[in-house]
C-alpha cells in the first residue's frame, strides 16, 4: 500500500516515466481543508464525536498531535475513522513547534477561546506564497471581548487572547477570509449572544465545518452565503459520528491529470457542483466532461482535435479555486494557443513557473498574470515541488512528459494528497517514490 502519511521531517522526491494516458476510476479522500476544520473544532466539544472520511494525510496527522497535545484523546479505529474526546484538555496553550507545520493550527485560537475563553498559541507557518496575515481573525477575536488581539499584544510570535466573556458581535470582513471565517464561527459558537459574519468565505469546507458544528448542538445559520448567523450555546453535546465531505482540490488535480495526458478517468466520491468552475473551463477548451451523481468522467472523443486556449481568474468560491491554479496552469498549457491565468487572491503563487519551465514550459508572468503559451510538449527534468499545490501541478506535466521527471521535496505533496502515488499507479502511471538527492532541503510548513 501507498504510505504517505510518514513522519513530519522525511525528505524524498517522486520518480514519473511520463507519457501514458491515465485510464480507469479512482475515489477521492476527503478533504483536507474541511478536515483540518472540523478537527479543531471537535475540542470545542463537551463528550466525544468520531469522524468518518478523515483523509489519511500529513498535514491531519498533525493536527491529531496537536489536539492530543492539549491534552485530548484521539483514537484511530480505522485509517479515515477516528474517535475524539476532548473532556481531558488540560491546557489552553498551543505553542510548540508542531503549532508552526500547519497553517490550519490557527483553527485553534478561535476553538480555544471558545472552549476555555483563552488561547495562547504560536502564529501560523504556512506556504510562502506573498504576505499571509491573520489580521481579520484578530479583528473578529477583539470584536468578540477577546484581550490580547492587537496587532501590537503579539509577543515573540505568541497570540494571548482572552476573553472576559466572550460575546456576540457584528462582523465585517473586508477581504473574503476562509480562515477567519471558520476561526470566527468557531468562537462564535461559545459565545455569549448573536455573532454575524458579513462577507463570509462561502467554500465548499466553510459549510461543513458549520455542519459539523450543528451537529454538536451550535446554532448556525446562513454557511454558504456571505453573511453567517451564529446564535451561541453554553454547551456543545457530544456523541455523534459526522462524515467529512469529499476533497474538491484533489478531484480537480485527477480531471487535470486525466486530461492532460489524453486519458480517460471516471473520478468517483465528488460533488459536482463543487467542481463547477474548473468544468465549465474544460468544456470551453474542449474536454468531454461527464457528470453522474457523485462522479466526473473526463475524455476526449477525439485527442487530435484542438484544445481552446481560455482566460481564467481565481476568486472565493464559487469562483475559480486558487487551489486549483498552477494545476490549471499545467493545463492551458496544453491549448493551441496562449491562454491567460490571473491569479486575484494569493500575492505571489506562481513560484513553480521557472520549474514548469524547465520541463519545457513558455510562461511569462506579470504581477498577478501569468501568459501560458501552449502546446508545450513537456519533458522530464529535475524540478522541486516549492509548495503542495506546486507540486501537484509538477505532477501532471511529468505525468504528460516525455521521459523521466524527479520531484524534489515531494513529502510536500503528501500533505495534501492522500496514497497520490497508489492511486496514479492504479490508472496506469508509472510513479514511484525515491530517496532524495542531498542538495535539496529539510521539510517545512505548509498549506
Ligand atoms: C485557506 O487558506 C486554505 N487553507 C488555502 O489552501 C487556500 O488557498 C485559501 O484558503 C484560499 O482559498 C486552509 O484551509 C488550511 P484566506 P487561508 O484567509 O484561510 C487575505 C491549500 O493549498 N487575508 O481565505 O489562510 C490573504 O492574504 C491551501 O490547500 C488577509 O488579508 O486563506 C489572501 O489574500 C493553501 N487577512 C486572502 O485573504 C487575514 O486575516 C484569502 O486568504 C486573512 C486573509
Amino acid at each position: 500500500m501507498d504510505q504517505n502519511n510518514g513522519s513530519v521531517g522525511k525528505t524524498y522526491a517522486y520518480e514519473i516515466k511520463g507519457g501514458t494516458p491515465l485510464k480507469g476510476d479512482i475515489e477521492i479522500s476527503g478533504s483536507k481543508n474541511a478536515a483540518l476544520g472540523v478537527i479543531a473544532a471537535s475540542i470545542m466539544v463537551d463528550g466525544v464525536c468520531t469522524l468518518e472520511n478523515v483523509p489519511d494525510i500529513l498535514d491531519v496527522h498533525v493536527m491529531f498531535d496537536l489536539l492530543r497535545s492539549l491534552g485530548a484523546k484521539v483514537d484511530a479505529l480505522d485509517n479515515h475513522t477516528y474517535r475524539i474526546d476532548p473532556t481531558s484538555i488540560n491546557t489552553f496553550r498551543a505553542s510548540g513547534p508542531l503549532v508552526s507545520r500547519i497553517r490550519a493550527s490557527y483553527y485553534l485560537m478561535g476553538a480555544l477561546l471558545g472552549r476555555c475563553g483563552k488561547a495562547s498559541i504560536r502564529l501560523p507557518g504556512g506556504c510562502n506564497f506573498g504576505q499571509r496575515p491573520i489580521d481579520l481573525h484578530l479583528k473578529a477575536f477583539q470584536l468578540m471581548g477577546a484581550k490580547g488581539a492587537r496587532p501590537s499584544d503579539i509577543n515573540s510570535g505568541i497570540v494571548n487572547l482572552e476573553a472576559d466573556p466572550l460575546h456576540g458581535a457584528r462582523i465585517y470582513l473586508d477581504i473574503v477570509s476562509v480562515g477567519a471565517t471558520i476561526n470566527a464561527m468557531l468562537a462564535a459558537c461559545k459565545a455569549q449572544g448573536k455573532t454575524e459574519i458579513i462577507n463570509a468565505a462561502k467554500e465548499p469546507h466553510i459549510v461543513d465545518v458549520a455542519n459539523f458544528l450543528n451537529s454538536m448542538g451550535a446554532h448556525i445559520k446562513g454557511a454558504g452565503t456571505d453573511i453567517i448567523k451564529i446564535t451561541g450555546v453554553p454547551v456543545l453535546p457530544g456523541n455523534f459520528t459526522y462524515s467529512i465531505i469529499p476533497d474538491q482540490i484533489e478531484a480537480g488535480t485527477y480531471m487535470i491529470a486525466a486530461a492532460v495526458t489524453n486519458g480517460d478517468v471516471t473520478i468517483h466520491n465528488l460533488i459536482p457542483t463543487h467542481m463547477e468552475p474548473l468544468s465549465a473551463k474544460m468544456r470551453e477548451m474542449g474536454y468531454q466532461i461527464e457528470e453522474g451523481d457523485e462522479s466526473i468522467r473526463v475524455f476526449r472523443y477525439n485527442y487530435d482535435e484542438e484544445v481552446y486556449p481560455t482566460s481564467v481568474k481565481t476568486s472565493p468560491y464559487p469562483g475559480f479555486p486558487t487551489d486549483l491554479q498552477p494545476q490549471t496552469v499545467v493545463l492551458l498549457c496544453s491549448a493551441d494557443g496562449q491562454s491567460r491565468m490571473h491569479e486575484n487572491v494569493w500575492q505571489n503563487r506562481f513560484q513553480y513557473v521557472p520549474e514548469l519551465a524547465k520541463m519545457g514550459a513558455n510562461i511569462n508572468v506579470y504581477e498577478r498574470i501569468a501568459w501560458v503559451n501552449g502546446k508545450t510538449g513537456f519533458r522530464g527534468a529535475t524540478v522541486e515541488a516549492t509548495d503542495l499545490r506546486a507540486g501537484a501541478a509538477l505532477v501532471c506535466a511529468a505525468l504528460e512528459a516525455e521521459g523521466t521527471t524527479y520531484i524534489m521535496n515531494a513529502q510536500r505533496i503528501d500533505r495534501g494528497y492522500e496514497h497520490i502515488v497508489q492511486k496514479l499507479r492504479d490508472l496506469g502511471a508509472t510513479i514511484s517514490r525515491v530517496n532524495h538527492t542531498p542538495e535539496y532541503g529539510e521539510e517545512d510548513t505548509e498549506a
